[in-house]
């Protein structure tokens, strides 16, 4: 099985995200051959880590060591749209606070003894929108910037749980399935806060 540990968008900003693309998407039909593939709004996250192939051992392990994990909730905000050329990927960026990096570092700390390496690239939270495939994604990535006159805001809201998500591959792009849902703390603890 294919994993992955993740933020699921809140509704509400999912909503923003969704008229902010339909904008975008406007006229999409009268261009023929487009190269984009548009990422289902239900299964927009912010992913943490990716894990990739996993045998039903390291599930298991996983399960343990997030269930330990202890965090902060996740103030999150997204940013401006934008582009990583040579993936391919259309994204809105995702500002990196105090708690979401400190909840990627736990993520990864807890799934190393499960056997599960740390990423070389630097973290750069994202939410993927669309993929451009083949020798015109270029273009096509181009275009679509080209149609962001201004940069949208989203409203912030504050994550009170990540997920570990099992990733199942489909011709009409991929599915993502909660295997395990780990509470973030708030409210704060008093306790933890007294003891600082
Ligand atoms: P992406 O959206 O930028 O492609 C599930 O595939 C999630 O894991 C996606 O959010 C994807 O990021 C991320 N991911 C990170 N590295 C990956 C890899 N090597 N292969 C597939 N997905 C990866």
């Amino acid at each position: 099985m294919r994993l992955f540990v993740g933020i699921p968008l809140a509704d509400a900003v999912a909503c923003e995200l969704g008229n902010v693309i339909a904008r975008l998407r406007e006229g999409e039909s009268t261009r023929p051959g487009s190269r984009l593939r548009w990422t289902a709004p239900d299964s927009w996250h912010i992913t943490l880590q990716f894990l990739g192939n996993a045998t039903p051992e390291q599930l298991e392990c996983l399960k343990a060591r997030l269930g330990e994990v202890r965090a902060a909730a996740v103030p999150v905000k997204l940013g401006e749209l934008g582009c990583f050329d040579r993936a391919g990927v259309f994204f809105a960026d995702v500002i990196v606070t105090p708690e979401l990096a400190a909840l990627e570092r736990s993520v990864v700390a807890a799934t190393g003894p499960c056997g599960f390496a740390a990423e070389i690239r630097p973290f750069h939270p994202h939410i993927t929108l669309a993929r451009a495939k083949g020798h015109g994604r270029g273009t096509e990535l181009r275009a679509l910037e080209s149609k962001i006159r201004s940069q949208p805001a989203f409203t912030r809201f504050t994550a009170t749980e990540f997920v570990l998500y099992e990733s199942h591959l489909a011709a009409g792009g991929a599915h993502y399935e909660a295997r395990m849902r780990m509470a973030l703390a708030w409210p704060p603890d008093p306790m933890a806060a007294a003891n600082h």
